[in-house]
C-alpha cells in the first residue's frame, strides 16, 4: 500500500515525512528524486507503482509556478488526490495555491511531528473527497442502466468512445451489455466492432421484436468481448423509417434485459438522439480540444437544459486531449460552466485500433488513452464504488 507519493531530490525531507508516517500513519510513501514536475497528472501518476496514492507532496525545489499548474490539473482530473506544496510559506502564496487546488502548504524544514499531523489532515480529505465521488448506486429492482454518448459534432470519438464503453462494460456485466447504434444513417459500430450483422436496428424496432424481448435479443449480434451489438441498418433510406418513439421503446425493451445499454448517436440533436437522451439515465456528452467543438457542446447542453433533457447523471469528456492545442482544460471547463469529468488524450493507439475493428479496451492496452477510457468504465462499475469504500481501489492498468 502505498498512500504517499514525494516529488523531490532533498533527501532530509524525504527521511522526516517517512519518520512521520512510520510514527502513526497506515501507508507507505514512494519518492520520485525530481525536481523537475511532470507536465501532466497522467506523467505523474505514470511513476507511482501499485496503488493510487491519497496525497502527492511537491517539493521541496519543485517550481511553484510548475506545481500550480499541475495542481489545478490534479484538481479537476483526480480531486480524490490530496496535493500539499512544499516550499516557503507566504500569504500570497498560499492564496494562489488554494485557489490552485493545492490542500495545504508545507515548510521545507518542518518537524516529523508537524508533517504527521499535516499528512493525516490530507488523508481525511481526499477520503471525504473520495466517497463524494462514488459512482451511481446500482439500480434496484429491473432496469439497467441506459447510458447516451452524444456530442453536437461529428468526428468527436462518439463511437470510439461508446465502443470502448461497451467493451469495458462488458468486463463488468458480461452478456449484460448491449451497444446500440444509434446514428441511423451513418453508423459505424459495425466496423468498430468488426462485425458484420445479420439483422439491425430496423428488424428491431418493426414486426415481432417490438413485442417480444426474446425475438429482439435473437435480432442481437454477439461480440468476442463478451458483450452484444444492434447496429445500424446499412443504408441511409432505411435509417429514416426509425422514429424517436421506436427507440425509446427499443431502450425501455433492453433495459429490462440488460444491466447496461449503451448507445452511440448521431451528430447533433436530431429526432433519434433526443428520444435517446430522454430514456437515458445517464449522458456522457463529448468534446474536442477545439473552440468550435466546446462553443457547440455548450449549445448544446443549454437547449437540453431548456428541453429538460438532461439525463440524471452527466459526465463530460474531453477527447483527443493534446496539450499543444491552446486549450487548458480549465479553459473547457470555463466554457461549458461544468467540471470535466475524464480527459482522453489524442493517441495513434486509438485511431489504429479502430481501424482494425478491436475497441483498445478489448486488450490490456497501457496506452494512456486506454487509462483514460477505463477510467470513464469505472464510473459506471458500482463494484468500484464498494472497493473505493473498503479502500481498495487500485489504478487501472498499473
Ligand atoms: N483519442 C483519440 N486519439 C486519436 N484518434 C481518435 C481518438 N478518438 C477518436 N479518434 C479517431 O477520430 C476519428 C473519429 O472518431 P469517431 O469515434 O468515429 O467519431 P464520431 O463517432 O464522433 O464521429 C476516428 O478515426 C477515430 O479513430
Ligand atoms: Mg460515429
Amino acid at each position: 500500500m502505498s498512500r504517499f507519493f514525494l516529488v523531490t531530490d532533498d533527501t532530509g525531507f524525504d527521511q522526516r515525512v517517512r519518520q512521520a508516517i512510520s510514527g502513526g500513519l497506515p501507508g507507505s510513501v514512494q519518492t520520485l528524486r525530481e525536481v523537475r514536475l511532470p507536465a501532466t497528472p497522467a506523467e505523474l501518476l505514470h511513476h507511482v507503482a501499485g496503488e493510487m496514492p491519497e496525497v502527492i507532496l511537491l517539493g521541496p525545489g519543485v517550481r511553484v509556478d510548475e506545481a500550480l499548474q499541475l495542481a489545478a490539473v490534479f484538481d479537476v482530473q483526480h480531486p480524490e488526490i490530496s496535493l500539499v506544496l512544499v516550499c516557503a510559506v507566504d500569504p500570497d502564496l498560499a492564496l494562489s495555491a488554494l485557489r490552485a487546488g493545492i490542500r495545504d502548504v508545507l515548510e521545507p524544514a518542518a518537524d516529523p511531528d508537524t508533517i504527521r499531523v499535516l499528512l493525516e489532515r490530507a488523508c481525511h480529505a481526499s477520503a471525504s473527497r473520495r466517497r463524494n465521488l462514488l459512482p451511481p448506486a446500482a439500480p434496484e429492482g429491473p432496469g439497467g442502466r441506459i447510458l447516451a454518448v452524444t456530442s453536437p459534432k461529428g468526428g468527436v470519438g462518439k463511437t470510439t468512445v461508446a465502443a470502448n464503453l461497451a467493451v469495458g462494460l462488458g468486463r463488468v456485466a458480461p452478456m449484460s451489455t448491449v451497444l446500440v447504434d444509434l446514428d441511423v444513417q451513418f453508423g459505424d459500430v459495425a466496423t468498430a466492432l468488426r462485425l458484420d450483422p445479420e439483422h439491425t436496428l430496423v428488424d428491431a424496432v418493426t414486426g415481432a421484436a417490438a413485442q417480444d424481448p426474446m425475438v429482439l435479443k435473437a435480432f442481437l449480434s454477439v461480440h468476442p468481448a463478451s458483450i452484444y451489438a444492434l447496429c445500424a441498418p446499412s443504408s441511409p433510406a432505411e435509417g429514416d423509417r426509425i422514429s424517436g418513439e421506436n427507440i425509446v421503446h427499443l431502450l425501455k425493451q433492453l433495459a429490462s434485459e440488460f444491466q447496461y445499454v449503451v448507445m452511440d448517436t448521431a451528430p447533433g440533436l436530431g429526432e433519434q438522439t433526443l428520444a435517446a437522451l430522454e430514456a437515458a439515465t445517464d449522458a456522457v456528452f463529448l468534446c474536442g480540444m477545439d473552440v468550435p467543438s466546446v462553443r457547440g457542446l455548450r449549445k448544446e447542453l443549454e437547449v437540453l437544459g431548456q428541453l429538460q433533457l438532461v439525463p440524471e447523471t452527466r459526465r463530460i469528456v474531453v477527447n483527443t486531449a493534446d496539450r499543444h492545442s491552446g486549450l487548458s482544460v480549465q479553459d473547457i471547463e470555463a466554457v461549458l460552466g461544468a467540471p470535466v469529468d475524464v480527459v482522453i488524450p489524442r493517441s495513434r493507439a486509438v485511431a489504429y485500433s479502430m481501424n482494425k475493428g478491436e475497441p483498445l479496451l478489448q486488450d490490456g492496452s497501457r496506452d494512456p488513452a486506454a487509462k483514460a477510457l477505463r477510467r470513464l468504465v469505472e464510473r459506471f462499475d458500482p463494484a468500484r464504488a464498494d472497493q473505493q469504500r473498503r479502500g481498495l481501489h487500485r489504478r487501472a492498468g498499473l
